[in-house]
């Protein structure tokens, strides 16, 4: 590892220096060598628009990122505009892989506003054309938290046709076949459906890649049962495609000693669960952080590099006891996995699709997908017997109604306060 990273610095190639490429199969990541990948991950957004474009800071955050053991970051918004050369080196130079969500503040699907249109695809289709050639590129989000309540599993169909859009996309252009995934937000009563649904029919055209959890409910001290984790396991064992937590790390009551880690890793979930994202890199206003760029500051303060009470760039200074207690947990954690070449893919299950249940999960079981340009009229799917069906989804209204809504940037699952971004636009 060290050798060949010297030798290609020494011949001077490539901008980034290459980490092998990892991919999906089963219910597990895999390294292009073959050996099974875990996500020891950090959630990692300093900057509302886009913190992949600053070379200066995420080298010096990959470096101590390094020595925390972290080797993947999830980063909610990006500029596909943007030159992502430099970090994209740093990170890699780290042993960093990145995961990264394609929607924009203006291009979320909106469970409220249920659509899904050209519009999107070519916005998400940029970000995954501007990333695609990273090596260290581990995977894309069509989505984060689409669905919070019972109700909004009316966008269950629209998340998959993001992804059935985003997958044809990928293949049309040749890229290598990138995980294409969703972030859940934890909703006690859609679990398992929602996993179940975004991974069933059969048709890995529009299922997808993998499935990734935000989950709060392991607070320390707490154990593997009394968590709530052994639920999440019971419903995972055997999962069709890989998953993991997207973000977690619960901080009450504080201190967060990170022992959820030695459950994900250790021999209850491990076959089963991918790896976590810690939630998050920069202490800010929710109080997530793993390090600060400074002390906090007045909320309405400005100056260079400060936004909403805190600095967001400059030399990390580790948080403590967070810092140390994650470092030391993942010192600890060293999953092997399997081989690629000793894994049977096929042993893992298939999902059922689910079927609706009154004032539960509402979408009755394999239904069509919407369309490309569809908008969603209704208050329930049903499975239409054929495959050319549209079910309730019809083609946009020229009704021009406004329409606000709001976002988390984070799409933190906490419920603490977090950067809200409130917008409002025309239909
Ligand atoms: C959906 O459920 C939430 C609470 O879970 C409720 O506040 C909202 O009114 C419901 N929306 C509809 C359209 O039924
Ligand atoms: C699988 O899904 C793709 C994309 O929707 C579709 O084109 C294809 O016909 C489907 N295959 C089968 C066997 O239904
Ligand atoms: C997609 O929907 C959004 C919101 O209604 C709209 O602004 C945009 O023009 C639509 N795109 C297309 C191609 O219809």
């Amino acid at each position: 590892m060290r050798s060949s990273i010297w030798l290609a610095a020494a011949v001077g190639s490539a901008t980034t220096l290459a980490l092998a490429t990892i991919e999906a199969v089963g219910n597990k990541f895999f390294t292009k060598d073959g050996a099974q990948f875990f996500i020891k991950g950090i959630a990692y957004q300093l900057v509302p628009d886009d913190p992949l474009i600053d070379t200066e800071q995420c080298t010096r955050d990959a470096t101590l990122m390094k020595t925390l053991g972290a080797n993947t970051l999830r980063v909610y918004h990006v500029d596909a505009d943007g030159d992502h050369d430099g970090c994209m080196s740093a990170f890699a130079d780290a042993g960093i892989y990145l995961m990264i969500d394609m929607d924009t503040f203006s291009t979320y699907i909106l469970a409220e506003n249920l659509y899904w249109n050209q519009t999107q695809l070519d916005h998400y289709s940029k970000v995954m054309d501007a990333f695609q050639g990273y090596d260290n590129l581990l995977g894309l989000f069509v989505g984060n938290e689409i669905i919070t309540t019972n109700n909004q599993s009316l966008a269950a169909p629209f998340i998959k046709a993001a992804v059935r859009d985003l997958k044809a996309y990928r293949n049309s252009k040749g890229y290598r076949e990138i995980p294409i995934g969703y972030s859940a937000a934890d909703i006690a009563e859609l679990r398992p459906m929602l996993q179940n649904y975004l991974t069933c029919g059969g048709n890995a055209s529009e299922n997808v890649d993998f499935f990734g959890l935000n989950s709060y409910e392991w607070c320390d001290p707490a154990t593997y049962q009394n968590s709530g984790y052994a639920n999440l396991q019971a419903d995972t064992a055997d999962f069709p495609v890989p998953i993991f937590f997207s973000e977690t790390g619960c901080i009450k009551p504080g201190p967060r000693l990170f022992q959820d880690q030695t459950a994900i890793f250790g021999p209850e979930m491990v076959n089963d669960w991918s790896g976590a994202i810690i939630y998050e890199w920069i202490q800010e206003a929710n109080e997530y952080g793993l390090i600060s760029y400074g002390p906090a500051v007045a909320a309405t303060a400005t100056g260079e590099n400060i936004d909403g009470g805190y600095t967001r760039k400059g030399t990390p200074t580790p948080k403590s006891p967070d810092f140390t207690n994650l470092q030391s947990q993942w010192a600890t954690i060293t999953p092997t996995g399997v081989a690629k070449s000793a894994y049977d893919a096929k042993s893992v299950s298939t999902r059922e699709c689910p079927k609706s249940t009154a004032g539960g999960w509402l979408v009755d079981g394999n239904v069509a997908l919407p369309s490309l340009g569809a908008t969603f009229t209704g208050s329930s799917y049903s499975a239409v017997p054929s495959a050319t069906g549209t079910g309730t989804a019809a083609e946009p209204s020229s009704t021009k109604n406004a329409v606000s809504g709001s976002r988390e940037v984070t799409g933190m699952a906490a419920g603490l306060a977090s950067v809200m971004i409130v917008f409002t636009f025309w239909l």
